[in-house]
């Protein structure tokens, strides 16, 4: 397996040259180590945990159109090129196809332990430090306002308005950042939220108190 991962950590590295920076491989590579570190305190397949990490932003719709069937495309491609079993193939597909924020009102009823453990590792680098930097660093990417305290965050986005919203990047904390510490399915994944998460509303306490000069 030690040569297939390596495989797929240059693979991925290939495909995301040039990424927005919030979902280049330096994102997958944190996701991966969070995902290898949660992995240490569950039972689970490890490869599956591995690949799944590497491959989740392959071909992120956001920056193709909305089409969520190219990166399972692309990564069954690549997986069926590697010496891997069938099973694990449709193991990593499955987290893939369902590690999604946005999709998350479609989430499987039982989810194995590969997809939590990945989405929480995905969902841990949106947050803290890192998630503040990823999320402006989206914002200015679309052109979006900082902040504009006319606009009220909607908490009721159907999945299309979601993925349209040009709304302020301060209100994605309120509309998915903030959401996040209490979505966690693993125990480490929570025990990793906590500090990331206080950390963001100690931005925002902050923010304000800059933006209210008086
Ligand atoms: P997923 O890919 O899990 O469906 P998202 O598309 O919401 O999740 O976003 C992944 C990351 O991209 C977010 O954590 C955030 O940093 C950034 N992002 C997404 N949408 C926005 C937005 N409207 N404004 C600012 N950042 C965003
Ligand atoms: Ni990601």
């Amino acid at each position: 397996m030690k040569s297939t991962i390596n495989n797929t950590v240059e693979f991925v590295k290939e495909k995301l040259e040039g990424a927005e920076a919030g979902h280049d491989w330096f994102h997958i590579e944190r996701v991966w180590k969070l995902a290898r570190k949660i992995a240490e305190t569950e039972d689970c397949d490890q490869d599956v945990v591995e690949l799944s990490a590497l491959l989740h932003d392959i071909a992120d719709p956001k920056f193709h159109n909305g089409d969520e069937t190219i990166a399972p495309k692309i990564s069954r491609e690549f997986l069926e090129q590697q010496n891997i079993p069938n099973e694990t193939i449709e193991k990593v597909l499955f987290v893939i196809n369902n590690i999604s924020f946005k999709n998350r009102d479609q989430a499987p009823q039982n989810p194995p332990i590969e997809l939590k453990i990945v989405q929480d590792a995905d969902r841990i680098d949106a947050i803290g430090a890192i998630g503040v930097a990823r999320v402006f660093n989206f914002g200015g990417f679309k052109n979006n306002p900082i902040y504009n305290p006319e606009i009220q965050p909607n908490l009721n986005m159907s999945k299309d308005q979601y993925k349209k919203s040009n709304g302020t990047t301060i209100n994605h904390f309120y509309e998915k950042l903030l959401l996040l510490k209490d979505l966690m399915n693993t125990e480490e994944g929570k025990k990793l939220a906590v500090e990331r998460h206080d950390y963001m509303l100690n931005f925002l306490d902050q923010f304000y108190k800059e933006w209210n000069v008086d």
